[in-house]
């Protein structure tokens, strides 16, 4: 198993996925990988999100599933039984932290603020979530961030940008960023899997 710190260079951008029918799971992945993006966050935004887990685990090698939008009670669990390699939540709770270890998995907690990052760290975890990453400050505030937390790493994600994003990824508290642009809802729906593949190539040209 990878640690937190491994997830964050798998590829320069993590792409969160929301998707409608877990028919599509397989194919994007595909797409993401001809792309040569290895990992998909899969958010647990739709009902079918853990099936779709499932069917890339059980169908496409060398990309890395993880289960993002943990939130809940019960989640960090059902996301590891689906076969999850690692878990991305958006905030953090004690009990989201507490189910998220006890599935062992590597997981990103969600942080905003310099105390939230405090705190999550007196727990063990240096690879962190900073969402949502534009309405939260930005490129600036991770900026400041570095000096005084230099041993935590972030993948800033919420805003993200082809444009804004090889301004985070310059940063040296930064390893990747996330982002729903790679997958746009309607290209999934319409199976336009050229589309995903073309911006998963431009994404890994941004690394
Ligand atoms: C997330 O859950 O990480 C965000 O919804 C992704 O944010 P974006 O849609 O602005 O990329």
């Amino acid at each position: 198993m990878r640690a937190a710190t491994e997830i964050l260079d798998i590829s320069p951008v993590i792409p969160v996925v929301v998707l409608d029918e877990a028919t599509q799971a397989v194919p994007l992945a595909r797409a993401l990988q001809r792309g040569g993006i290895r990992t998909v966050e899969i958010t647990l935004r739709t009902p079918v999100a853990l099936e779709a887990v499932e069917r890339i685990t059980a169908e496409v090698e060398d990309v890395s599933v993880g289960v993002g939008t943990v939130t809940e009670p019960g989640q960090a669990e059902k996301a590891a039984r689906a076969g999850a390699e690692y878990l991305v939540t958006p905030g953090s709770t004690d009990r989201l932290l507490d189910e998220a270890n006890e599935t062992g998995l590597p997981t990103l907690p969600g942080v905003s603020t310099v105390s939230e990052a405090l705190r999550v760290a007196e727990r063990g975890f240096t690879a962190l979530k900073f969402f949502p990453a534009e309405p939260a400050g930005g490129v600036p505030y991770l900026k400041a961030l570095a000096s005084p937390l230099p041993g935590l790493t972030f993948c800033p994600t919420g805003g993200i940008t082809p444009d804004n994003a090889g301004r985070y990824l310059a940063l040296p508290n930064v390893r990747c960023v996330g982002g729903s642009w790679l997958t746009p809802r309607e290209a999934l729906g319409k199976g336009d899997w050229g589309q995903v593949e073309a911006l998963a190539r431009q994404a890994v040209a941004l690394g």
